[in-house]
């Protein structure tokens, strides 16, 4: 299949696309999300194929206003309510009891469906100009999140038909998830809106144990697609903690040619390996916008080996720290000097 690069001005291209029951990968204020008409389980099941995407993976429906999410869903309480007055539209994707209209192929099965109304533009007008859209990330299947088209194009380059080209993604982590539809409000999801902005609008909230551990033998993922391994590059990733003292020095210790560092700015003087920055230590939003594009770029440099200083899990630090620790299978190393 040829796949055509549209310019956000070839929109109309792209929704006729989509009405017709294709797939385009379109940017968002988070990552890039391959869309497909998301009442069209036929259409929504070829997002999964281009991907190689496990079916029993759901995937989130994207609308252009409040009124049409609630066409999607069978209740909408009021922590709804509050939460998508306050963030919507933007980073913050919210799971509730399903309406009929949804089919298998979007929720894989189960009885709930995850919604979000993006902020970005090109995102809005693609839904205003055709329909909800399921999109998962516009990725392969376990490589990491695209916030560029060239990493859309290197990923699903003649697998899709076509890509809008929105230039780089602003937030440069998937959305924060949060599902209402059990008994407490639960983050299954670090994203861009944090877990204490959440808090501050609709009091305690639980953190799903998969954001920052591996699932026990056994056990069953609240999100589905916290159980696979993610985000991972082909270099091995290991995350090292501790003091940027003792990661420098343990880096540079165990430099074999194939090493590189994935670190902070103020770490670049002290590294004697090819490194690649995520932004001052201090600067989490940064660090959120450059990850992938990181992880990317690991491969790039031909490394076998990635040693990652690991991230702060405060405010959007989590994000960060719940993708790169499944793109490490959860290696971590305490280094101290
Ligand atoms: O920012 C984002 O959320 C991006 C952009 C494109 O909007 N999308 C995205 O989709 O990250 P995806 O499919 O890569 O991640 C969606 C996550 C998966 O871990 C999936 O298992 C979970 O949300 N999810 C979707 N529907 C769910 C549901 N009904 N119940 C529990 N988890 C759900
Ligand atoms: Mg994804």
């Amino acid at each position: 299949m040829k796949t055509l690069i549209l310019k956000p001005d070839e929109i109309d291209q792209a929704a006729e696309i989509i009405r017709n029951g294709g797939i385009v990968a379109m940017p968002t204020e988070t990552v890039y999300g391959l869309a497909a008409n998301a009442l069209d389980g036929k259409a929504v099941a070829q997002i999964f194929k281009a991907k190689g995407r496990p079916m029993d993976n759901p995937l989130i429906v994207h609308v252009s206003d409040i009124a049409q999410a609630k066409t999607l869903v069978r209740s909408f309480p009021k922590e709804a309510e509050i939460l998508a007055e306050k963030f919507w539209p933007g980073p913050l994707t919210i799971i509730l009891p399903k309406a009929d209209i949804i089919p298998d192929e979007v929720s894989a099965g189960l009885d709930t469906v995850a919604v979000r109304f993006p902020s970005d533009p090109v995102a809005r007008k693609l839904i205003s100009l055709s329909c909800p859209l399921a999109a998962p990330s516009a990725n392969l299947s376990g490589s990491p999140s695209p916030t560029s088209a060239k990493h859309v194009i290197d990923d699903m380059d003649g697998r899709i038909d076509a890509i809008i080209d929105g230039g780089e993604c602003k937030v440069g982590v998937e959305s924060t998830v949060i599902t209402l539809a059990g008994e407490k409000p639960r983050l299954l999801r670090p994203g861009g809106i944090t877990a204490e902005q959440l808090r501050e609008v609709i009091g305690e909230i639980e953190i799903d144990d998969a954001v920052v551990n591996p699932l026990k033998d056994g056990e069953k993922a609240a999100s589905p697609g916290m159980k696979y391994k993610h985000y991972a590059p082909k270099a091995n990733v290991i995350l090292l903690r501790g003091t940027s003292e003792a990661y420098i020095a343990y880096v540079n210790s165990h430099n074999d040619d194939k090493t590189a560092a994935l670190c902070y700015d103020e770490e670049t003087g002290g590294l004697n390996v090819p490194y690649i920055v995520l932004g001052a230590e201090n600067d989490m939003e940064m660090q959120a916008h450059n990850l992938f594009t990181a992880l990317r770029q690991a491969d790039k440099l031909g490394a076998e080996t990635v040693y990652a200083h690991c991230p702060n899990r405060e405010g959007v630090g989590l994000a960060i720290y719940n993708r790169i620790i499944r793109a490490a299978g959860f290696t971590i190393i305490q280094v101290s000097v």
